[in-house]
């Protein structure tokens, strides 16, 4: 992932107050998880990419530079070189696998593919812990992955642990402000690997261990009343994390002159609506338009089975029912907007135009509104969306909410018309599901969990009389990010719960099954 994304802006002016460090992404698989664990560690940290021009990095006034894995070979012709540069920019430079071996190379080391590869779980011993591997005991495992390895540290510098396929594991020049480490502390198989990464930070770099949820609401709030200004902002609420916490930390800044705008559009799971609207105008005093549209898009879905179509069809209405909510609200010139860190860097948005996804682009806004967007999460992770949430006191269900798609319930009625009665089927049995999911304590260990209504009947039996019912598909899946899923293994007597309750309190349901397919080959939903 993001091997060749292109600078990500995270914020009109980008430098932070807290210390920051950042990432150089060399392409390894394991990148952002860097910058995430940096940012566990009370450091905000961002990713560029390892081409990013020098102004870039000066410019976010770094404490210290980390140089991610990739897949190259440092010897290989077109490998992604190290830009002399940073050595001069007085800051600390630690060197993650492919990164040592930059690090290695450069500084007249010596690194070569050796006979075998080091891949998964490995045995460090360390000889010496120097500053970087401070208080971490002699004998550890950690997490490898690679093939090149370094055989001599560069002149000047002191080995510090070796592991079975690795003679120079470990090295720092204290003098030269320069660290490599070939295993991967990100991940959660090296067990001292926090540790290694506060060591860098603290001590080596002397960065403040000050960037919290709280810190972030402080500092969003500023930017935005500075944004602002004395401005009047709308915001597109989809009941999801992202819009509820972005509502509220404008709402902080600039309290009643923002509006939200919730549009109802009939294709929400059970009771959800009342929910967000018993938040924001309820709890928080947020000024709120809930508009109930339910009739205009099941008008519009009428007739239509095909996917792309009701897709198509939604997001135009969603549409039209936004800009004529927002042609109401006079001298509204922002438009706030959940965006999150993970979109800035895989769309690439360096320009700063609006990040909305196209192909998830239902219940978002195109891009030639003549608004200008606030995007008080743009530099945010979702788990740290989620912590700020918490921390502006967003009910736990919106907090931890499994996403859901924009398009709602009407594309997990498959092969058929999305209809009021079908989603009343679907709505029931959906809630019947979160209701066990929720009570087993799964509910945050899934990343989805929902039903599909597909456009069959199948014959039952119940009482003596033959029926013909629906079918439900329990699907649950667990995911990082989307890209790949696992089908969850529910325990079977949640299963049989379930199915036992759809079957005995939903009439038309006569059938229930499971999808054990993960993605690939399937995708989560199933249209
Ligand atoms: P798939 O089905 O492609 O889904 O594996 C990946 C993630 O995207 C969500 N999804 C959508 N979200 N509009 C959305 O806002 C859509 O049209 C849409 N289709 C899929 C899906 O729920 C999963 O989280």
């Amino acid at each position: 992932m993001c091997s060749a994304h292109e600078l990500p802006r995270t914020q009109p002016d980008d430098a932070q107050s807290v210390d920051s460090v950042v990432v150089l992404d060399y392409g390894g698989q394991y990148s952002q998880l860097i910058a995430r664990r940096v940012r566990e560690c009370g450091v905000f940290s961002e990713l560029l990419p390892h081409h990013a021009a020098l102004e870039e990095v000066i410019r976010r006034r770094p404490k210290g530079l980390i140089l991610s894995g990739g897949p190259a070979s440092v010897y290989e012709e077109n490998a992604p070189p190290l830009h002399r540069e940073l050595l001069e920019l007085g800051v600390p430079l630690l060197g993650i696998c492919y990164g040592m071996q930059l690090l290695a190379r450069e500084l007249d080391g010596r690194v070569e593919r050796a006979e075998v590869g080091e891949f998964g779980r490995s045995q460090l011993t360390v000889s010496d812990q120097g500053r970087l591997l401070a208080e971490t005991p002699p004998e550890q495992t950690c997490w490898m992955s690679h093939r090149d390895t370094v055989f001599a540290t560069p002149p000047g510098f002191r080995a510090l642990a070796s592991s079975t396929a690795s003679p120079v594991a470990a090295f720092e020049s204290t003098e030269r402000g320069v660290y490599g480490i070939q295993f991967h502390p990100e991940v959660v198989h090296t067990p001292y690997g926090q540790k290694v990464l506060v060591n860098f930070l603290e001590d080596v770099c002397g960065c403040e261990r000050s960037w919290s949820a709280r810190s972030v609401i402080e500092e969003q709030i500023e930017r935005i009343r500075a944004q602002v200004g004395d401005g009047r902002a709308i915001c597109g609420l989809s009941g999801g994390v992202d819009s509820s916490v972005a509502a509220l930390l404008v709402h902080r800044a600039i309290g009643d002159r923002l509006t939200c705008v919730f549009v109802d559009h009939g294709l929400m799971r059970k009771n959800e609506g009342e929910q967000v609207i018993a938040a924001f105008r309820d709890h928080f005093h947020v000024p709120l338009v809930a508009v109930d549209a339910e009739d205009r898009f099941l008008a519009r879905l009428a007739g239509v089975t095909d996917p792309e179509e009701k897709r198509k069809r939604i997001g135009a209405e969603f549409i039209h029912v936004f800009e004529e909510e927002a042609a109401k609200l006079e001298d509204t010139r922002f438009l706030v907007q959940g965006t999150l860190y993970s979109d800035v860097i895989e769309s690439g948005g360096g320009t700063g135009a609006a990040t909305i996804k196209s192909h998830h682009n239902v219940g978002g806004l195109p891009e030639d509104l003549e608004f200008e967007l606030v995007e008080p999460l743009r530099a945010l992770f979702k788990d740290e969306v989620r912590a700020v949430g918490a921390e502006l006191g967003l009910p736990d269900r919106l907090v931890w909410r499994q996403p859901f798609p924009g398009p709602g319930l009407a594309i997990r009625i498959v092969g058929g018309e999305a209809t009021r009665e079908r989603l009343d089927i679907l709505r029931e049995a959906d809630a019947i599901l979160q209701d066990e999911i929720r009570g087993a304590g799964l509910y945050r260990e899934l990343w989805q969990s929902f039903c599909v209504l597909p456009d069959i009947r199948t014959v039952g039996v119940q009482g003596d009389v033959r029926t013909y019912g629906n079918v439900i598909v329990i699907r649950a899946v667990t995911s990082d990010d989307a890209m790949t899923a696992d089908w969850a293994r529910l325990p079977y007597d949640l299963l049989e719960k379930v199915a036992s309750r759809m079957i005995n309190e939903i009439r038309p349901v006569g059938r229930v099954v499971l999808d054990i397919t993960s993605k690939p080959p399937g995708t989560i939903e199933w249209e």
